[in-house]
Parts: C-alpha cells; sequence; structure tokens
C-alpha cells in the first residue's frame, strides 16, 4: 500500500530544476508568490509531483503543507502527469442519455483506473468531459484527436488495444 497518487517515477531534468529555482528568484519574498510559481511549475513539469512541491516549499521558504494545500485546491493544477494518449468520454446530456455512463465504466475497468487518473505505465490518461459537440455520434469518446461515436461497451477493449501496441 502507498499514499503516492500515482506511481508513475518522476523524471524532472537538471533543465527543468534550473528553470524552475529561476521562477523561484523572480517572485521569492513577493506576497502571493506561490501561485505563480506554482503555475510556471506545472508549465515546466506538466504537473505537480510531491517533488515539484518541495522545490517550491524550500526556495520560497514555506511549508510543504501549505504547497500542497494549494496545489490541491484548485483545479487547473494536476498532481498526476498526463498519459501517452488522452481519453476523454462525453458524459453530455445526449451522450448520457444514449449510455455514456456505461461506455465510461468500460474503459475504467479495462484501464484499471477512474476518470482523472492516469495509468501506471503512463500510457492513458482517462476524463470524463462535457459536450464535445458531436452530439449526432453520441455516445461518443475521443482518444487524442480521433473521435469515436455510437459506441457500445462492447466497442471499448477493441479500440483501446490499438493504442496500447
Ligand atoms: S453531449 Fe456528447 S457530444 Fe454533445
Amino acid at each position: 500500500m502507498t499514499n503516492k497518487i500515482t506511481e508513475i517515477p518522476f523524471r524532472g531534468t537538471p533543465e527543468q530544476e534550473a528553470q524552475l529555482k529561476e521562477v523561484i528568484a523572480q517572485h521569492k519574498g513577493q506576497s502571493g508568490a506561490m501561485m505563480p510559481v506554482l503555475q510556471k511549475a506545472q508549465e515546466i513539469y506538466g504537473y505537480l509531483p510531491i517533488e515539484v512541491q518541495t522545490m517550491v516549499a524550500e526556495g520560497l521558504g514555506v511549508s510543504l503543507e501549505q504547497v500542497y494545500g494549494v496545489s490541491t485546491f484548485y483545479s487547473w493544477f494536476t498532481l498526476e502527469p498526463k498519459g501517452e494518449h488522452l481519453i476523454r468520454v462525453c458524459l453530455g446530456t445526449a451522450c448520457y442519455v444514449k449510455g455514456s455512463a456505461d461506455i465510461l465504466a468500460e474503459l475504467e475497468r479495462q484501464l484499471g483506473i477512474k476518470a482523472g487518473h492516469t495509468t501506471n505505465d503512463g500510457k492513458f490518461t482517462l476524463e470524463a468531459t462535457r459536450c464535445l459537440g458531436c452530439c449526432g455520434l453520441a455516445p461518443v469518446m475521443t482518444i487524442d484527436d480521433e473521435v469515436y461515436g455510437r459506441l457500445v461497451p462492447a466497442d471499448v477493449k477493441g479500440i483501446v488495444d490499438k493504442f496500447r501496441a
């Protein structure tokens, strides 16, 4: 059992660390420095793992609890890396009434993760989303730029398998 949100190892580079240190140096001592620093940190790393939160806390001279509190409070911060492929399932009204919740449940089963998470191999991130603008195809999901419509749960495995290779 682990308390970590993800098993995907942190792969920060020295260049990213240097960039983050520069951002911290620019904001250190200013009031309200944490938000812009965390926003920049997420731009640099793509997410805010505990290793990055620790660097921000040490750099700004605040506690890790404070950094963690801000990182988890605002929905635009993410503590998990994005997977290689982004799967989005529409839960907008037209898709929902045509069974998109069952599509999402099947994806969760196939991938072994809940919506909002990334598989441990870093391959897939699964998200539930609002209307994707192609209601005529309901129920709809997208994988990266590909749109899949008029789905039934039995379609899911075959589609996902194409992206596993
Ligand atoms: S409700 Fe799903 S695409 Fe519009």
